[in-house]
């Protein structure tokens, strides 16, 4: 049986789409160094964990040789690790993206899946983003989401590659480390909360997200690349795109509420500090396009995402 490629399959996101893909009777191989994924988090989950990057083309091509299709994840994810290391950041969301591209063209045109990121809009004012948007990215890590949008659109017209960008928007979830600089703000947050710690917000806590739940982006991921596989709709894969998102925003201050609330925990105090550069102020985005072209649209409520989180254990 052929098998799935995960890169980045010991990460957060591509361990849950791991166990995903293995519990609906997959192979699944995990191309990973080890470098923000874990090896523990593919515990219990049947699959073959490679140790390696996408930055070496040679463990690319033996692992699509018999793959049916790639689901590509590795990234540097944080906004604020892509300033402080520019050129790192650079070589792993968008050098590594091409080695990937290549490789499922040299395997055969294997179709892709890739994680890009609200992050290529840049600040949109009080608008929900959508996909007709001029985007204007304001970090280097956003610049770069795009840039591997529009080599994935090149391949699709130069070598007919099918490739799907799922915009994801703020994923959060259990398994998800709140132990680093880089961390996202729900893991940091219930962190807090559990520890009786004040939330640290950057800037004024009026920005807002539009938090996904990642068994909602697990089944984005699958539902894209299974109907890339039947080819529906030809034209929006090559070099296709859409937001997976549910157009809620929640301002930060609403986020720490909501997790105090949660947890049962005493409402935490807000330590303000300030603003991160590259940090976007109003994020949510427009699911329109998501629901046709996947005809599926997010469900899990924030306070139902983040209960499931803080269940003991
Ligand atoms: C996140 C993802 C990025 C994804 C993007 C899509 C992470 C680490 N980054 O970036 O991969 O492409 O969403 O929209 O998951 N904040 C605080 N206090 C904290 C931590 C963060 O106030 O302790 C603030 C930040 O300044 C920011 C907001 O919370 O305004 C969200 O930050 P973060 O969770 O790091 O995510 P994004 O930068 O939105």
């Amino acid at each position: 049986m052929a098998h799935w490629l995960i890169t980045g399959g010991a990460g957060f996101i591509g361990s849950h789409l791991a166990r995903r893909l293995a519990a609906l009777g997959h192979d699944v191989v995990v191309l990973d160094n080890l470098a923000q994924g874990r090896a523990e988090n593919l515990n219990g989950i049947p699959h073959r964990l490679v140790r390696g990057s996408i930055g070496d083309p040679a463990i690319l091509a033996e692992l699509v040789a018999d793959a049916a299709g790639i689901y590509h994840l590795a990234a540097r994810v944080s906004v604020q690790d892509c300033i402080a290391n520019l050129m790192a950041g650079h070589a792993d969301n968008v050098i590594g993206s091409l080695n990937v591209l290549q490789a499922a063209v040299a395997a055969g045109r294997l179709p892709v899946v890739y994680a890009s990121s609200a992050a290529v809009y840049g600040d949109t004012g009080p608008h929900a983003s959508t996909e007709t948007m001029q985007e204007r990215p304001i970090s280097p890590y956003g610049a770069d989401k795009l840039a591997v949008e529009h080599h994935a659109h090149a391949f699709g017209l130069i070598h007919g590659l099918p490739t799907l960008g799922l915009r994801f928007f703020n994923v959060y979830g259990s398994g998800q480390r709140p132990d680093s600089a880089y961390a996202g703000v729900i893991p940091r947050f219930v962190d807090n909360a559990r520890a009786g710690r004040p939330h640290t917000v950057f800037g004024d806590g009026q920005q807002s997200r539009d938090f996904v739940h990642v068994d909602d982006i697990v089944t984005a991921m699958i539902t894209g690349m299974e109907r890339m596989q039947g080819r529906q709709t030809p034209e929006a894969w090559l070099g296709g795109f859409c937001n997976v998102c549910t157009g809620i925003p929640t301002s930060l201050i609403e986020l720490a509420a909501a997790v105090d609330r949660v947890i049962g925990a005493v409402p935490q105090p807000l330590d303000f500090q300030p603003a991160r550069k590259g940090d976007i102020h109003y994020s949510a985005g427009d699911p329109a396009k998501m629901q046709a072209l996947l005809g599926f649209k997010p469900g899990v409520a924030l306070d139902q995402g983040l209960a499931e989180m803080l269940k003991p254990g």
